[in-house]
């Protein structure tokens, strides 16, 4: 099969090779896919620049999400077979044209299922699951402040956010990103280019919101407890802040960023900081990834969550994927395809 495969840390262009590698074998409890398209998410683009600790040692195969046709079943499994459609998880090995993954990170996609729609449901839709429903409860009327909310992430958020009932809060860079939240439904657009969330929700919301998806990190996760309501949560889900930025320096610099909260600040307030790990969930706890590839199949179904595919590449395009994603271009789902 062919994979492209991360051999340096560098630019989109010179980090991966197209080379030719053995098709892998399932184990057990495993299904086989025979890719159609993969999904870009921004742990990629950490990968790729040498600051995702999770990567393989190089060269590997990155690559979070796959859809394509079931081409082999473990022995274990039931509920799948040959040819079915079917979008997963794959937590590394993504970008190749064959991929293997736990049965349990796999569910059925509708055969009229556009292009990418099972590459946003199998990684954003199900961490957004996760981070918004499994994790938590979301109230009717609740204020949630939703970061980089015109990614593929943030547009499953902003989905739940409202179907749940809450008044979002989106924040994005961009009069493009501002106008694709408002036409979502989003009520508070906050364009971080000409003003800053955390002055908007003083401004605007009385200086407080119930919730908080931070995704940037360092910093933002101090001034977001500054701003925290009695009873609010603030899910941690990544740390975007280091992207671009190498050395150890830079590592220390965003740990103290943080801030140094002692559990009586949260005790006193009934508040939460919940950090949310889909790797770890993948290893550690795969009955929960089912239970939100389950949910997330239902809530796709039911028209609630519907994946908004900002750009498809091409095999050979890969480079422009990654560097689309870096340059803060996505909006919505990034995917790439292979070749019939
Ligand atoms: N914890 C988990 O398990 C998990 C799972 C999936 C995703 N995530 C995290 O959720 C976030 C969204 O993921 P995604 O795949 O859907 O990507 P995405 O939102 O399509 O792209 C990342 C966005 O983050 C924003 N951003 C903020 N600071 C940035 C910086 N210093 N450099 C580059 N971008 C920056 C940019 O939006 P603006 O220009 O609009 O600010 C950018 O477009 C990422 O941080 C990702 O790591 C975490």
């Amino acid at each position: 099969m062919l994979a492209h495969v991360l051999v340096r840390n560098s630019t989109p262009s010179d980090s991966f090779e197209l080379k030719e590698c053995p098709i892998p074998e399932v184990g057990p409890g495993q299904v086989r896919i025979k890719v159609t398209a993969f999904g870009l998410n921004f742990a990629d683009i950490m990968a790729r620049q040498g600051l995702y600790r999770e990567c393989p040692p190089l060269p590997c195969i990155i690559g979070y999400d796959v859809e394509g046709f079931i081409d082999q079943v473990a022995p274990d499994v039931t509920g799948f077979k040959p040819e079915d459609r079917v979008f997963a998880l794959t937590r590394f090995g993504g970008y190749a044209q064959y991929a293997i993954t736990q049965a349990q990170a796999v569910s059925h996609l509708p055969t009229e299922a556009p292009v990418g729609i099972g590459c946003a449901l199998a990684t954003q839709c199900v961490t957004a699951y996760h981070a918004a429903i499994l994790s938590q409860t979301l109230l009717p009327g609740e204020k949630v402040l939703i970061q980089a909310a015109a990614g593929g992430l943030g547009t499953a958020l902003i989905q739940i956010a409202l179907w749940k009932g809450c008044t979002v809060i989106g924040v994005v860079g961009g009069k493009e990103k501002a106008d694709y939240i408002r036409k979502l439904g989003v009520q508070h657009v906050v364009d971080h280019h000409t003003i800053s969330w955390v002055d908007y929700v003083n401004q605007h919301l009385g200086g407080r919101v119930d919730v908080i998806f931070d995704n940037v990190g360092g910093s933002s996760i101090k001034k977001g407890k500054a701003v925290l309501s009695a009873g609010g949560r603030i899910v941690t889900l990544g740390a975007a802040a280091l992207s671009g930025k190498k050395g150890k320096l830079n590592l220390i610099k965003l740990g103290l960023g943080f801030g140094f909260f002692s559990p009586i600040s949260f005790l006193g307030k009934s508040q939460s900081l919940i950090g949310v790990n889909m790797l770890k969930i993948a290893d550690y706890r795969p009955d929960m990834i089912n239970v939100s590839f389950k949910g997330v199949a239902q809530l796709y179904k039911d028209g609630i969550l519907n994946p908004h595919i900002g750009k498809v590449f091409s095999q050979d395009e890969l480079a422009e994927a990654q560097a689309h994603m870096e340059d803060r271009k996505a909006i919505g789902k990034v995917v790439v395809t292979w070749n019939e």
